[in-house]
């Protein structure tokens, strides 16, 4: 006998994946939870990328890739206010350690919190005595208080994808008290690595007066709540399948063809300033004046999809970076040679796997990233017999566990940038296999199914 769906799981973010929209530009929170819920019977509520002026429009429920979706438009005020004025300039320029690049306004805190009411609304319709709602990221911190005041009573936790940024760095936002006060409403919260994790205790601390107690858990506002790490990672078995097909694709033969024997690097990135690409290039211009040797023989394709578009920073990044592109290009490529492919535009998973399948190197370097899923996707995506190199910042979530194998840099530093690159490029067969087993091994002990369980584990082990 079938089971009847039910609303035991709720999953609730601003992105939810969309049939219609490229992948490779929706990030690693909507690709991480739809693995994740694939295997997890669950709804998901969140935006469904549309404007609408009617306030009460009603959640719309459909049902995409086997996952139950329940989604509602905004109004122009508030994807103006909420998404782009206070999520996007406010919150996650701060949360990636950019004060210089907040652009803080009430009237943009103030629709930041009309529209999570608005979600807490929605919501509330749908939970049942034995649901558990998860919340994921930095749109949508203040929605457990709103559900708590509507009277839900069921275990409620929040992930966060973004880093979270120290003491100092927090507190240059204006009522920073309240948003402390708003994670205090979950039962359990969520962080991708050790070091977000000691930030926000330090927080709850120094900023909102705290108690720690012996059992771990944090009291706060009258509540007791639990706050831990749990490093977000990927479907390894669907990625590795994934990436396989992708090479013997159309798309990937002819990436293959149009490569005619030369050394792939490859980046993948939404086109966010967080993600360092344009040190990036400055990195790969100067790998081509040190090391002449390799002029003719590699390439370095950018992927950057185009991403908040209506932010003013999001769209001067992307005139740098053209600039910058022409720049090398001008510089190096020859009759039969272009040493930079930066492609602005998104891809299916299963080319963007393919791609990195055929890649040497992954170089994946930004300046701030809570995770970085691709880093991981590309360790997946790799040969066992011939596997490439990973070059990853320092300053990803993902090199606390990639660090034993992947050739680990500082993003600021151009020079090193470059030396690494080409370590990688030089690497013998045995170092990268071994490099490779490393990482494997520690994504094998941690995949996408390891993390729901872990955090839906600490959720359901919650009594109220
Ligand atoms: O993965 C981090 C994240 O910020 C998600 O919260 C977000 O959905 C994604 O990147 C893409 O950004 P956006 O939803 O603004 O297009």
């Amino acid at each position: 006998m079938s089971k009847e769906p039910d609303n035991e799981l709720i999953v609730v973010s601003n992105r939810v994946p969309s049939p219609k929209s490229s992948g490779g530009s929706q990030g690693g929170l909507a690709v991480g939870v739809m693995n994740a819920l694939q295997k997890n019977e669950g709804l998901w509520v969140g935006w469904s990328g549309e404007i609408d002026e009617n306030r009460d429009a009603q959640l719309n429920h459909y049902e995409f890739d086997s996952v139950r979706f329940a989604t509602f438009p905004l109004t122009e005020t508030d994807h103006q206010t909420f998404y782009i004025g206070f999520s996007n300039e406010v919150l996650w320029p701060l949360f990636h350690y950019r004060p210089d690049k907040v652009d803080y306004s009430r009237e943009n805190l103030e629709g930041y919190l009309r529209v999570s009411q608005r979600y807490a609304r929605h919501v509330a319709t749908l939970v049942e005595p034995h649901s558990r709602i998860w919340v994921h990221d930095y749109q949508l911190i203040p929605l457990g208080f709103y559900l708590r005041q509507a009277g839900i009573n069921v275990p409620i936790g929040h992930f966060l994808h973004t880093p979270f940024p120290p003491w100092d760095v927090l507190r240059i936002l204006p009522d920073y008290e309240n948003l402390l006060r708003y994670f205090s409403a979950y039962d359990v919260v969520g962080f991708q690595t050790k070091c977000d994790l000691r930030n926000f205790e330090e927080c709850m601390r120094h900023g909102f007066d705290a108690t720690f107690h012996d059992d771990g858990t944090i009291e706060a506002e009258g509540r007791r709540f639990r706050a831990e790490a749990f490093p977000i990672s990927i479907d390894l078995e669907s990625a590795q399948e994934l990436a396989r097909q992708g090479v013997e694709s159309n798309i990937g033969k002819r990436m293959a063809q149009s490569l005619a024997d030369r050394t792939l690097v490859m980046g993948v990135d939404r086109l966010d300033y967080s993600k360092g690409i344009y040190k990036r290039f400055l990195a790969f211009e100067r790998l081509l004046e040190k090391a002449e040797h390799q002029h003719g023989h590699v390439v370095f394709v950018q992927i950057s999809p185009p991403s908040r578009t209506d932010v003013p920073e999001y769209a001067e990044l992307r005139t740098t970076l053209e600039r910058i592109a022409g720049h090398v290009n001008g510089r190096f490529s020859d009759y039969d040679w272009t040493p930079l492919r930066y492609l602005n535009r998104g891809y299916s998973r299963e080319s963007i796997l393919g791609f990195l399948r055929l890649s040497r190197v992954g170089f994946l370097t930004p300046l701030r990233d809570g995770m970085n899923l691709v880093a991981k996707e590309f360790v997946a995506a790799q040969d066992p017999e011939d596997p490439g190199v990973l070059v990853l910042s320092h300053l990803a979530g993902a090199s606390w566990e990639l660090q034993e194998g992947a050739l680990v840099c500082n993003p600021y530093d151009t020079e090193g940038v470059a030396d690494m690159l080409d370590q990688a490029l030089n690497m013998p067969l045995e170092e990268r296999k071994e490099r490779w087993q490393r990482m494997m091994d520690v994504m094998r002990n941690n995949d996408i199914h390891h993390w729901c369980r872990q955090f839906l584990g600490a959720l359901s082990a919650v009594q109220h």
